[in-house]
């Protein structure tokens, strides 16, 4: 489309999840295919490098989906977590407020922000998934659902922390904030691992006849 993207990733997703989740592939395919890509390696933890960043350079919209993703590695490595997801989020929305007040942010947020309130609700089983009992569920959650009075994990309370952060400078600060509360997301350069990244590594443990481990609800899909 002719934009320039600045693609700002330090490959943390090898040091949390090993060889299997290196970045490393992707990016040198995005080097090699697009004329307009650059990539910065920088940390998002690191605030005085991203403030430079966004100092330097005049971008119109920064797509914020840097993060430590999973529930189980956040239990492992809870301050990592934190760090990634909630001050490297502020660090973000903190230079841009400082230094590109006009420009638009979007933020990768998660279904996970719901905590465990989503299985007081109840589910009828089918043949080969769960759906929800109410109909006004029929096409999922949205954000009217309450996100407190439940059980998040350290993962969903960190990436609370960021969404609320993102909502917090569009509110306060009146910057173009948008949040994106997903679930599922994934595509063939996502480098899936067991831990996260389900459907990609689902398909990759098929096209590999390694085994795929299913993990409660009886094997049947309760997520949308
Ligand atoms: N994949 C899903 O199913 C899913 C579901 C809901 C929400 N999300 C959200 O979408 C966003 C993207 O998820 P994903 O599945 O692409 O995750 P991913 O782990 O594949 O991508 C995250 C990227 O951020 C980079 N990164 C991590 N820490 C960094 C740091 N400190 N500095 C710079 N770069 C860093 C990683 O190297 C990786 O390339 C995340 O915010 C995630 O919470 C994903």
């Amino acid at each position: 489309m002719g934009m320039t993207v600045v693609g700002v990733d330090n490959n943390m997703r090898r040091d949390l999840f090993g060889p299997a989740g290196d970045t490393t592939p992707t990016l040198q395919r995005l080097l090699a295919d697009c004329r307009c890509f650059r990539h910065v390696d920088i940390d998002i933890r690191d605030r005085s490098r991203v403030a430079a960043l966004m100092q330097n350079e005049r971008f119109d919209l920064v797509v914020h989906a840097a993060a430590q993703p999973s529930h189980d590695l956040a239990a492992r490595r809870p301050a990592d977590d934190f760090d990634i997801n909630a001050v490297g989020t502020f660090n973000l929305l903190e230079a841009c407020r400082v230094h590109a007040p006009e420009i638009v942010f979007c933020h990768l947020s998660t279904n996970k922000v719901y905590g465990d309130g989503v299985n007081q609700l109840g589910l009828i089983e089918r043949t080969c998934r769960y759906d929800f009992a109410e109909p006004r569920y029929a096409n999922g959650i949205d954000e009217s659902f309450p996100i407190d009075r439940c059980l998040h994990s350290p993962f969903g309370a960190s990436k609370c922390a960021a969404d609320l952060m993102v909502q917090e400078y569009g509110r306060y600060f009146g910057l173009k904030t948008g949040v994106f509360r997903g679930g599922c997301l994934t595509g063939p350069d996502h480098a899936g691992v067991e831990l996260h990244g389900f459907l990609n590594h689902l398909v990759r443990s098929i096209a590999r006849t390694n085994s795929y481990t299913i993990i409660g609800y009886r094997g049947k899909q309760v997520r949308d």
